[in-house]
């Protein structure tokens, strides 16, 4: 039997360096409302047989509104998020880990273009590796500064730089043994999910599938126009 493939959505954020009252991911941008495009993206892929979102419960009303009027009949549950995006990764991870046989493939809802050919990658990628994300090559020269003085530190390999998008898929035991051992540590503070597996799992490889740059997080308020041009045409991506 093929195993299940499940996606969650996060949306517990409130957007603090967007600035505006409500959190980013439920404005609307290109004619729709930034969660919406990935719950869709998540419906119409046939690998994927079900998903959920997580939010703030002030929020589940609307992410249920959203679902009933694109006729999201893939979405299962609506998780209660926490204060930090890992927390809301925990939720994820609670509310499926009764099931640890599953691929789970965790998105963040700040990225609304998502293609079709993530989610086929990853969930390929899932047959032999317990780990994959989406990245794409740095384009700009990347160099450590020292924060007290605004000194140059040092210089990093371009070549070897990558900056990490989502999706981003596990097997579900995998990633529960990964936070298991990450909770013990008083640094956890992890800003993906690969990063807890790479840090707490030395033994796990984590696949890299190739991304976009257009699979942008919607961070701050400038980043609507350029989302808006590819968000056009999410319908054939
Ligand atoms: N997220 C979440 N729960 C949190 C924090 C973040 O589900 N406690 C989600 C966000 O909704 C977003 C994704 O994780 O879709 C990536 O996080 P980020 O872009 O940092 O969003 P925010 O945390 O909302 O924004 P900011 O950091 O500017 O406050
Ligand atoms: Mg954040």
């Amino acid at each position: 039997m093929s195993v299940k493939n499940v996606a969650v959505i996060l949306a517990a954020g409130n957007g603090k360096r967007f600035g505006e009252d409500t959190p980013k991911q439920f404005l609307k941008v290109g004619g729709r409302v930034v969660l919406e495009y990935s719950m869709l993206g998540f419906q119409r892929h046939p690998l994927i047989d079900e998903f959920s979102v997580v939010a703030h419960p002030d929020y589940f009303d609307e992410v249920k509104s959203l679902a009933q009027k694109n006729n999201c009949t893939k979405l299962n549950k609506i998780i209660a998020g926490g204060r930090e995006r890992y927390e809301s990764s925990l939720a994820a991870i609670r509310a499926y880990e009764s099931t640890p046989d599953i691929n789970i493939l965790l998105h963040d809802s700040a990225r609304p273009v998502l293609r079709q050919r993530y989610i086929t990658d990853v969930i390929n990628a899932l047959e032999k590796y317990n780990a994959v994300t989406v990245a794409v090559p740095e384009v700009d020269t990347i160099i450590k500064v020292n924060p007290d003085n605004m000194q140059m530190r040092s210089s990093l390999n371009r070549h070897e730089i990558f900056k990490v998008q989502t999706p981003q898929g596990f097997k579900l035991k995998t990633l529960i043994r990964a936070y298991e051992k990450g909770h013990k540590d008083p640094a956890f503070n992890p800003t993906d999910d690969c990063g807890v597996v790479h840090r707490y799992l030395s033994d796990e490889l984590v696949c890299i599938v190739e991304g976009e740059y257009d699979n942008m997080k919607l961070t701050y308020k400038q980043d609507l126009d350029f989302l808006e041009k590819y968000l056009a045409d999410f319908d054939n991506l």
